[in-house]
């Protein structure tokens, strides 16, 4: 269980707030930030304390953490890497490609390693189906993939914390 610092939050909140420009953007810039702070993933403590920074309902904090895929309430790993499911991936090696990764990883959709570094997640067409087919690790695109290229990818970021 991770342990949410609210005096964090609140910093967070007030700095997004500054450099926001749209009123509007307040709330989904705040939840990125806080994704980004607690490595991928907004723990349902700080989405709380957002409604109440924001004078929002709660039930808006989490109408959009679960519209929008790349948002996370459950602890994800340092590393979230996306796989296209869409059909110009799926057709030219996608299912290779996620095959690949589940065997390197040992890991199914949806579950993170045991070290804490990689979550596997599937997403729907990224546009860049002109290099199909394309993961994505964070927010790092890699395309024209193929199993040999997966395994290269997977032990690049084990070896380098800023791969
Ligand atoms: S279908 Fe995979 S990026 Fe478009």
């Amino acid at each position: 269980m991770v342990k949410v610092d609210l005096d964090k939050v609140k910093e967070i909140v007030e700095k997004v707030k500054q450099e926001t420009l749209e009123e509007g953007d307040i709330l989904i810039n705040t939840l990125h930030a806080i994704q980004d702070y607690y490595n991928n993933f907004v723990p349902p403590e700080a989405a709380e304390e957002v409604a109440k920074l924001l004078n929002i309902p709660v039930s808006r904090v989490y109408e959009v953490l679960s519209f929008y895929s790349m948002f996370s309430i459950k602890p994800r790993g340092k590393y979230v890497i996306r796989v296209c499911k869409s059909l110009p991936c799926h057709v030219t090696g996608g299912r290779e490609v996620m095959e690949a990764l589940k065997n390197k990883l040992g890991i199914e959709i949806g579950e993170t390693t045991a070290d804490g570094m990689f979550t596997l997640e599937t997403t729907s067409c990224l546009g860049l189906c002109g290099v199909a087919p394309v993961i994505m690790i964070n927010d790092q695109s890699f395309g024209n993939l193929t199993p040999e290229k997966i395994d290269e990818i997977i032990e690049r970021f084990r070896g380098d914390e800023n791969a």
